[in-house]
């Protein structure tokens, strides 16, 4: 059975509406020359105010767009804030929550997350639910026993018809940014451990569902880290904001996909 791979970029805080425009229409572009199999997906994530001019440049070629975060109300007096249906109106697939950059830096809790998981899936959009260990967390021996609190609260409550509506993100902290990917063996342990929490926490769908790794992947460790069974995809930070590169990992990703 031919493998499924999600590929995302995360764009952060990276992109005007015209630079979106011209990394996005590239990355369609490559995305198209590669023709991957459908069992290969491609998203990008660029920041809200970009989303539209990222959607129209990839009109048409399958690329799938989404946003970085949201809220978890419908709507309201929330200064600064996007609501899950706008997100959806705005033509966005998914939305990737619980960032450890939202968690670092603006004080997301498991808890916090858990309404927004909950309300982005009533609105039909895909949530990428992110975990992953600090470096000192993983140092201590933590990881796993963090991992699993961050998925066993931040999913609570919920009931999924399809595996494919919600997508799991495995990044250890300490490899974001940092040029430090993890190995693919310790991607792998850890993507193990997440599919058999998933399978605890949701049931059978549990274990069918996506876990993408995210932490300074490159095209020069995308391939030995996504043949790893338990890998199904990946986040991509700097390595998303070159169409050359972004492309590159769907190409390894198309490879074993087919293999
Ligand atoms: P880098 O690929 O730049 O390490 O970022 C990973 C990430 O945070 C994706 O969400």
């Amino acid at each position: 059975m031919a493998r499924t791979y999600l590929i995302a970029g995360n764009w952060k805080m990276h992109t005007t509406p015209p630079e979106a425009r011209t990394l996005a229409t590239a990355i369609a572009e490559k995305h198209n020359s590669l023709k991957p199999p459908s069992s290969v997906q491609t998203l990008i994530c660029p920041p809200y105010i970009s989303i539209h001019a990222a959607l129209e440049a990839v009109a048409g070629s399958g690329v799938h767009v989404g946003a970085q975060d949201c809220h978890f109300e419908p709507k309201g007096a929330f200064t600064g804030e996007i609501a899950p249906n706008m997100v959806k109106a705005s033509g966005c697939s998914h939305v990737i929550l619980g960032h450890s950059e939202r968690r670092q830096y603006f004080g997301e809790t498991n808890g916090l997350l858990n309404k927004k998981v909950r309300a982005a899936l009533s609105e039909g959009l895909i949530p990428i639910y992110c975990v992953g260990e600090t470096l000192t967390e993983r140092q201590e021996e933590w990881t796993l026993a963090v991992v699993r609190t961050q998925l066993v609260d931040g999913l609570k409550d919920i009931s999924l018809q399809n595996a494919s509506n919600l997508v799991i993100a495995y990044e250890p902290v300490w490899a974001i940014g940092t040029g430090l990917a993890a190995t693919a063996e310790q991607a792998q342990e850890v993507h193990a451990a997440i599919r058999g929490f998933l399978t605890e926490i949701l049931g059978a769908v549990g274990a069918e569902m996506l876990i993408l790794y995210g932490g300074s992947l490159k095209p020069d460790n995308a391939d030995e880290i996504l043949s790893k069974p338990d890998v199904n995809g990946g986040l991509i930070g700097g390595a998303a904001l070159q169409a050359d590169s972004f492309a590159a990992i769907i190409a390894a990703a198309c490879k074993i996909a087919v293999s």
